[in-house]
This record gives C-alpha cells, sequence and structure tokens, in this order.
C-alpha cells in the first residue's frame, strides 16, 4: 500500500517495493526489536511525539523507525553520511510507510546539510543523531527549535565524543542518551558488526584475497579489534597502530604486530583506519606506502586519511571500479583508495548486518522512550544508556537466539554478598 504525498527528497520512488522487501528481510534477523515494536504497538509509549533522525538510511534503520512509529511517534529522517543511504530503503520509507525522508546515496555537501534542515523542520521533541550533525546543528543554527527538545540519542563514539566537548564547554542544552556506551551496542556493532562489514566492504570494492596480505588496522577501540580479529581470520597478516599505551599492549597480547603508523606504512598492503581522529594516514605515511596500497577508512567522518594530501600528490587519478580511486604519484607508485574515504562498510556494503544493528536499535528505541518519560527532570548532559535497559536487551538477544544461561542459587547469592568467608 502506497502512503500518498509524504514529503521527502530521495532517489528513485519507483525503488520503493524493492527496498520494503529488503526492509522485512532485515527484520527476520531483528527480533527484540520485534518484541519492542510489539510492545510500543499495544502500549504507544511514544504517543504524538515528534522524532527527528539524522541516521544511516539503511533496512536496520528502517526497521527502527517503523518501531517509533508503532509506538505512537511521528518520525522524520535524514541521512549521517553523504555515502551511506540505501535508496531503495528511502524510497519505500517515503513511499510505502509514510515517513519523511530525506536522503540520496551520493548527495554533496549542501544536499547533505539542506537534508538536516527539512528533518529538522518536523520540530523534533527527541532527536536521534549518528555522528552529532543533528544535534550540532540544531545548536549552532536553529535556535528557535531548541525549547521544544526533549532530548536525544547518540549512536556511535564520534558523536559521543563530540556531545562531551560540547557539554564540557557547557553548551548542550538538552540531555542525551550515549548509546554507543551501553555494553549491548559497542561489544557487538563496533567489534563484530564493524570487523565483519568493514571487510564485506573492502571486499565487494576490491575483490582482494585477504589471505595472506599484509593489513594494517590504525586504532585498537573496539571497531579496531573487530576489523584485525576478522582480518586475522581470513589469513591476513595483521598491523595494529595505537597512540593509547594500554590499548598497543592488549593489542600485542592478542598476538597482534605493534608499531607506528610511520614504519607500519611501509609494509601495509591494505590499511584501515578506525581511530575516530584525524589525520591516522597522514602525509608522510603516503609518501612511503608501497605501491598498489590500499586505502580504508571505517571510522565515522573522511578525515581519517588525509585525502587532501593525496589528492595534491596525485599526478593524476582515475575510477578502477566502483568505490576504487587511483592515485598515481610523480613517482610511479599507485595508491588506491576507497569509497571516498569515507566509512567503507556503509559505502561500499549495507553495513552491519541486521542481528547486531538489533541490539543498537533496540537501545536507541528503548532509550527514546527513557527520554520521553524521564528527559523533563534530566538535566542537559549526556547520560549512559540506563543499565536496566542495557542487560534487558542482551536478555532478549540471547532468548531469541535461544541460548539459555544461569542463574546464582540463593547460596550462591549469600556468598557473593557477604565478607566473612575467606581461605
Ligand atoms: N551503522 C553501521 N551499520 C549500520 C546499519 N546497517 N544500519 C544503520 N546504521 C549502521
Amino acid at each position: 500500500m502506497k502512503v500518498k504525498n509524504t514529503p521527502g527528497d530521495v532517489k528513485d520512488p519507483a525503488l520503493a517495493e524493492q527496498g520494503e522487501r529488503r526492509i522485512e528481510w532485515a527484520a527476520r534477523e531483528m527480533n527484540v526489536l520485534k518484541l519492542i515494536r510489539e510492545r510500543f504497538s499495544r502500549e504507544r509509549p511514544l504517543k504524538g511525539v515528534r522524532i527527528s533522525g539524522c541516521l544511516h538510511i539503511t533496512t536496520e534503520t528502517a526497521n527502527l523507525a517503523l518501531a517509533l512509529k508503532d509506538g505512537g511517534a511521528t518520525v522524520a529522517l535524514c541521512a549521517s553520511n553523504p555515502l551511506s543511504t540505501q535508496d531503495d530503503v528511502a524510497a519505500a520509507l517515503v513511499a510505502i510507510h509514510g515517513i519523511p525522508t530525506y536522503a540520496i546515496k551520493g548527495e554533496d555537501n549542501e544536499t547533505y546539510y539542506r537534508h538536516i534542515h527539512q528533518a529538522l523542520e518536523h520540530r523534533p521533541q527527541v532527536t536521534l543523531d549518528d555522528g552529532a550533525d543533528l544535534v550540532t546543528t540544531l545548536h549552532t543554527q536553529r535556535h528557535e527549535l531548541m525549547d521544544g527538545v526533549i532530548g536525544g540519542t547518540e549512536e556511535t563514539t564520534t558523536g559521543v565524543i563530540r556531545l562531551h566537548a560540547l557539554a564540557k564547554e557547557g553548551k548542550l542544552r538538552y540531555p542525551i542518551v550515549a548509546v554507543n556506551e551501553a555494553d549491548t551496542k559497542h561489544l557487538f556493532d563496533n567489534r563484530y558488526g564493524t570487523g565483519q562489514s568493514t571487510l564485506d566492504g573492502i571486499t565487494r570494492a576490491t575483490n582482494i584475497l585477504w589471505a595472506g596480505r599484509k593489513v594494517v588496522v590504525a586504532g585498537y577501540g573496539w571497531c579496531g579489534r573487530g576489523v584485525a580479529m576478522r582480518a586475522r581470520g581470513m589469513g591476513s597478516h595483521v598491523i595494529v597502530t595505537e597512540i593509547d599505551p594500554i590499548r598497543a599492549l592488549e593489542a600485542v597480547m592478542d598476538g597482534y604486530e605493534v608499531m607506528p603508523m610511520a614504519q607500519a606504512a611501509t609494509v601495509g598492503q591494505v590499511f584501515v583506519t578506525t581511530t575516530g581522529g584525524l589525520g591516522a594516514v597522514d602525509e608522510a605515511h603516503l609518501n612511503v606506502m608501497k605501491d598498489g596500497a590500499i586505502l580504508a577508512n571505517s571510522g565515522h567522518f573522511n578525515v581519517e586519511i588525509n585525502i587532501p594530501a593525496l589528492e595534491a600528490m596525485a599526478v593524476s587519478h582515475r575510477t578502477m571500479r566502483e568505490f576504487v580511486e587511483e592515485y598515481a604519484l610523480k613517482d610511479g607508485r599507485r595508491l588506491y583508495l576507497l569509497g571516498e574515504g569515507r566509512l567503507i562498510n556503509l559505502a561500499a556494503a549495507e553495513g552491519h548486518p541486521s542481528s547486531v544493528m538489533d541490539m543498537s536499535f533496540a537501545d536507541q528505541a528503548l532509550s527514546a522512550e527513557y527520554l520521553v518519560k524521564q528527559g523533563k527532570k534530566l538535566k542537559p548532559e549526556v547520560y549512559p544508556v540506563p543499565r536496566d535497559i542495557d542487560r534487558e536487551v542482551g536478555r532478549l538477544k540471547l532468548i531469541s537466539m535461544g541460548v539459555q544461561i544461569d542463574t546464582l542459587t540463593p547460596e550462591q547469592q549469600r556468598y557473593l554478598s557477604t565478607w566473612e568467608s575467606g581461605t
């Protein structure tokens, strides 16, 4: 059934039926969100609440939006990255579900921000962000909308870092729940999701064989761990670079070679950045890389590889295949940048698999409900996902996977709550 006259800006409304089938396919793997959606349909905890989400427009995000809608919310969406939109999903959201969606894969910067403003025209009471561009736009350019906002959520590490910086300057105007900080989010989405989808994106873009390849992973946070683990699983020789001594030590003891990027740059064949920071692969590194090195980013923003330096160094460049740009340098070397240095898992593949997004988006849905219930009482700070929500999402995921676990006996419980018994 088509919904007429829903506003939106999508590539091609004719893609809606295809998008709808893929949204349904993803739903099969999102059993925790399904349970929440069923409860939301009965209880309508978000009745009349206007929600604007700046998220990657994928089949999984569509399922989140549908859960929120069934909870009674009116939802508007825009892309959180110019290259991550699945155009068929955006079409289905508008044409079939009547959810205003402003997102086109490959949109330029101007369109990207126009879309954010269009999602803000919805006058959100709750904001959902992945990277904090929506919150930042609200705080810098749309002050008139601020009084109506109850609270917001943030999906990703980079966004949480930005929001902490905003809060530290005393400028954050409403409470934000940092979904990324939930165990059921970062331990699974960042690690297993990024691990699998990053290799998927690089494989789809290049069709390289991983076995025997020297792979340099910049950053050993949860995303870097996932990428390193999966690359090793495919038979790659993995080198890790880090700036944090504890994380570097963990990488060493997890069995990886650890060295500075200046050294790794001379030996690596594939480079994957997952630092969340600036210039992990910088001009000096590009200068010493081997001919044929492949450069991919899996961090939120396209600043981890110094692309302006790469462009300035190149005498020419050409597109070898979709998402693979060859840069020919003066000295004859060729370097290959994937997906314009944007999140390779979403640019060249489909992002994290639905089963892992199930937990992240269950956290999102329950955090939105929490904000609607509690938001007016909360100060404008960055909050963790309440522990009971986090544990419940984990519990439901286990049940959905058919896994049972033990519980403490009363005697074991007593033992753990006393101090008397020792050696
Ligand atoms: N972030 C990473 N993978 C994603 C996906 N499949 N959907 C939405 N956001 C994501």
